[in-house]
């Protein structure tokens, strides 16, 4: 079939990219050991604290977000090392993985895939452990796999409580710039990200920020490491550089992104993903759908996954989406495969986009024959647009 018009890409990351960052990286590639390099590196870490909200140490990899994940443990632990990870989807699963795979001690938290990280039950292990031999808590900020966003604060707060000195260490890879992040205020050790979700930039970045307490423990980190080492990129970056070939043309992407986060500012990216979340709920509760995460405190501002109900394929429904209306679903991931679809809501992204993506789910919801109420597009609407909000007076102005 010959699609016309844009693609709907709504998968959640990586995230369209904006025709300002597209055009921002159309230039000729520049020496990475010059003086137009280092001005360019400079704005881009200084510009990520920010959005990070630390004013801790930032470092770039020329790498997807599993990369970053891999850095994180590399650069902090040893082998032995124990290490609690909350399972909250497929993606705490990966970072169980990482973590079996470089010879740590992972201490595996069963979760049901619809909550977050439990402040209760990490209140329980930590307090038996007398000894410290916890070296880590590992949280998935956003689970992108489910659309629950686990509470980071009340996790500090158990940490903080017991006095424990475990680094916590929080993929906030489909979070950032898109749901309130602190790294500093929560005392986050390190943070991992990705360019591809929330910053608007494609595919091919890879972050850890970084606490002076993660730095201290870098000294005594003896995980085999080389390419990952946060050192010898500290030591580069302090003149704007990187000690190999960085991803050039991805870091004027990155700064463009970062011009378009500064003028709209963090405050209302928050509330403007907040409001489209809370849009796309609306219209999943009128089409009598269920939403997969299960407690309202912990419902993603960046995404939301929702059950197909029994006996009808999440994936046909995709499918046929794709098929007929050119839009991108995210899959439904492990456990939840076929069962499940997501719709990504975050990065560039504006209320036509979502009023659009939620009549494409609408029309494919009739195609496929699956059963549910109409109305979901007008529920969303409603949220987007209050009837006589704008005053008649001011309208016609
Ligand atoms: C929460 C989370 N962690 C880790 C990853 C893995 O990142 P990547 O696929 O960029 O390696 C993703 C990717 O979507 C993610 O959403």
């Amino acid at each position: 079939m010959i699609h016309t018009g844009r693609h709907f890409l709504q998968i959640p990351g990586p995230t369209n990219v904006p025709d300002r960052i597209l055009r921002a990286m159309d230039q000729p590639v520049i020496d990475h050991r010059g003086p137009e390099f280092a001005e360019l590196g400079l704005e881009v870490l200084g510009g990520l604290r920010d959005v990070f909200q630390t004013k801790g140490h930032v470092i770039v990899y020329p790498s997807s977000g599993t990369g970053a994940c891999e850095a994180a443990l590399v650069n902090t632990l040893s082998a032995g090392d124990r290490v609690i990870i909350f399972e909250t989807g497929q993606f705490s699963n990966a970072w169980r993985q990482i973590g079996e795979r470089l010879g740590l001690d992972v201490d595996y938290v069963p979760g049901n895939w619809r909550r977050g990280a439990s402040a209760a039950e990490l209140e329980r292990r930590l307090s038996s452990d007398r000894s410290h031999a916890v070296k880590a808590v590992v949280v998935v900020h956003n689970e992108t796999s489910t659309g629950v966003t686990s509470r980071i604060p009340e996790v500090r707060r158990v940490m903080s409580g017991l006095r424990h000195p475990a680094l916590l260490i929080v993929d906030a890879i489909s979070s950032l710039a898109c749901i309130d992040y602190r790294m500093d205020e929560w005392e986050v050790d390190v943070t991992v990200c990705g360019s591809q979700k929330g910053l608007m930039v494609p595919p091919g970045l890879g972050f850890n920020t970084v606490s002076e307490k993660a730095l201290l423990a870098n000294k005594n980190a003896k995980l085999a490491r080389s390419y990952w080492d946060w050192q010898q990129m500290l030591n580069q970056n302090e003149a704007g550089f990187f000690p190999f070939t960085p991803a050039t043309n991805l870091l004027f992407a990155l700064r463009e992104a970062l011009k378009m986060m500064r003028e709209e500012g963090l405050a209302n990216i928050f509330r403007r993903h907040a409001r489209h979340a809370e849009a796309t709920r609306a219209a999943v509760r009128a089409w009598g759908l269920e939403i997969v995460c299960e407690e309202p405190l912990e419902y993603s501002n960046s995404m939301t996954a929702i059950f197909t109900p029994d006996g009808h394929d999440a994936d046909r429904l995709r499918k046929i989406i794709l098929e007929n209306l050119d839009m991108s679903l995210g899959a439904g991931l492990g456990k939840l495969a076929g069962k499940v679809f997501r719709v990504g809501h975050l990065g560039s992204f504006n209320d036509l986009m979502l009023a659009g993506t939620l009549s494409g789910i609408e029309m494919g919801l009739r195609l496929a024959g699956v059963p549910h109420r109409e109305g979901g597009v007008m529920a969303a609407l409603n949220v987007l647009a209050p009837a006589q909000k704008i005053e008649p007076a001011k309208a016609a102005r």
